[in-house]
């Protein structure tokens, strides 16, 4: 039997990817950051000084895109080839390329397809996954479907808390301009048919926690 789907979308600062894995780890199931492999693609990018504006030769990047990531919530790292890029991929200059190879169509094909393959062969009798077009393109068919969002002073206020390296006004500023360019590609501001939306503007880690299992409860 293939493992029950959990999806998460929603954008930078709502708390997706620690509530996500949270989550997965309560439920005892695996944990997949689609965000992650956005990301690692973005370091490569960097790493081979390809001008990630060019749709191309980011492309081309596929190739020899050899990414692993650990699907254990307790476990959790992203490799290239033989390189650990968990916290490379958090750079803020990995921040600032991402959205531009995430708009690159071959892209998001080729990383749609590993993301299905990847969450149908989890260990697990179920999978978290969680990104920006979980729960309308990479798993429409999910048990459990979710949109976890907040208001965008909550979501900076998050981040800029958790970024220490940057002054909260360049935090803010590189969030907005980022969620800009990512809803232009795909909608995850507004719910879909049949996803639930989790609002947490007022709840603290635990309580949005909460809210998503009551939701796959009430829908498993
Ligand atoms: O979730 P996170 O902020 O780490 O995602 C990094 C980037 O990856 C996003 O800004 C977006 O450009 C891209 N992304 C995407 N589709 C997903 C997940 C992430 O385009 N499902």
């Amino acid at each position: 039997t293939l493992p029950t789907l959990v999806a998460i979308d929603g954008p930078a600062g709502s708390g997706k990817s620690s509530v996500s894995r949270a989550v997965a780890r309560r439920l005892g199931f695996a944990y997949l950051d689609t965000g992650a492999a956005y990301r690692a693609l973005a370091w490569l990018a960097l790493d081979r000084k390809t001008d990630q504006t060019q749709a191309d030769a980011v492309t081309a990047l596929l190739k020899d895109f050899d990414y692993s990531i650990g699907t254990d919530p307790d476990e959790y790292f992203v490799t290239v080839g033989q390189t650990d890029v968990t916290d490379a991929i958090r750079s803020p200059e990995v921040s600032a390329a991402v959205s531009a190879v995430a708009r690159v169509p071959a892209v998001r094909e080729a990383l749609t397809e590993l993301f299905r393959s990847l969450a149908a062969n989890v260990d697990r009798p179920g999978v978290v996954v969680e990104g920006r077009d979980i729960t309308t393109i990479v798993a429409p068919e999910a048990e459990v479907r979710i949109l976890l969002t907040a208001s965008e002073e909550a979501r900076m206020a998050r981040r800029s808390a958790e970024i220490t390296t940057q002054s909260a006004q360049t935090v803010a500023e590189q969030l907005r301009s980022r969620d800009r360019a990512d809803s232009q590609v795909v909608d995850f501001m507004s719910a879909a048919d049949g996803v639930i939306t989790v609002d947490s503007t007022h709840l603290d880690f635990e309580q949005t926690i909460d809210a998503v299992i009551d939701v796959y409860h009430t829908r498993t």
